[in-house]
């Protein structure tokens, strides 16, 4: 595996309707090819974005992430691959995730284990080999623009301790004043979404968060 310090960000699309979605993924593929879209379902988390089933096609120079947020991530199998979406973050703490791993990954779409702040990374042992990767959350989901949980970082760490090869994403509240710390936790991707898609220059502030 090439080891490369860098750290890439990749633009979070946090949407409420088809038409915020579709603006949201217009400024992020002007930016990026890699993408993140949050599905949130109103029962894993309290919040409910739009879901898949609203989002007619996904441009084809995309690389999209879709961060399920939802109680059964098997159950949007199909969505995922009527979108051609090729990488899925299933929650360590939703239900049927060793299901979904073996299902997404016959179908040869990469599957991330999502693990929020309160969730010890032990509970991710158990499933490590078939992995691709870890999205370690800073704040507990359901919204964007809170605070960065600093202690979170710590799994990041004991990821990279233990797993070198594993990918390691970061998620929530990384901003321009908390990325350094993202990155200095050894993480290989920060996943980020109002610092970049709400920022006064989006284009900078994206390229500020991505040479870091
Ligand atoms: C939170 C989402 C995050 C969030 C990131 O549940 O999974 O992706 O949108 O937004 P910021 O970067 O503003 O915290």
């Amino acid at each position: 595996m090439f080891y490369d310090d860098s750290m890439h960000s990749i633009p979070a699309i946090l949407a409420f309707s088809s038409a915020e979605f579709e603006s949201k993924l217009q400024l992020a593929l002007s930016l990026t090819d890699e993408v993140q879209i949050d599905i949130m379902d109103g029962q894993f988390v309290e919040n409910t974005t739009i879901q898949l089933a609203d989002i007619v096609s996904l441009p084809k120079s995309g690389i999209y992430e879709a961060h399920l947020m939802v109680v059964d991530p098997v159950a949007v199998m199909p969505e995922i691959v009527r979108l051609e979406i090729t990488r899925v973050v299933v929650h360590i703490e939703s239900d049927n995730v060793a299901v979904a791993i073996e299902r997404y990954k016959h179908r040869g779409i990469a599957v991330y284990l999502g693990i929020n702040p309160g969730t010890g990374v032990e509970k991710l042992h158990p499933y490590i080999t078939q992995i691709d990767g870890v999205l370690v959350m800073t704040v507990i989901p359901g919204f964007g623009g809170q605070e960065l949980i600093p202690e979170a970082l710590d799994k990041v760490r004991v990821l990279k301790r233990e797993f070198p090869n594993l990918v390691i994403e970061v998620d929530g509240g990384v901003t321009h004043n908390t990325i350094h710390a993202v990155k200095d936790a050894g993480a290989d991707a920060a996943v980020i979404g109002g610092a970049i898609l709400k920022a006064a220059d989006p284009k900078k502030s994206f390229e500020d968060l991505s040479r870091v």
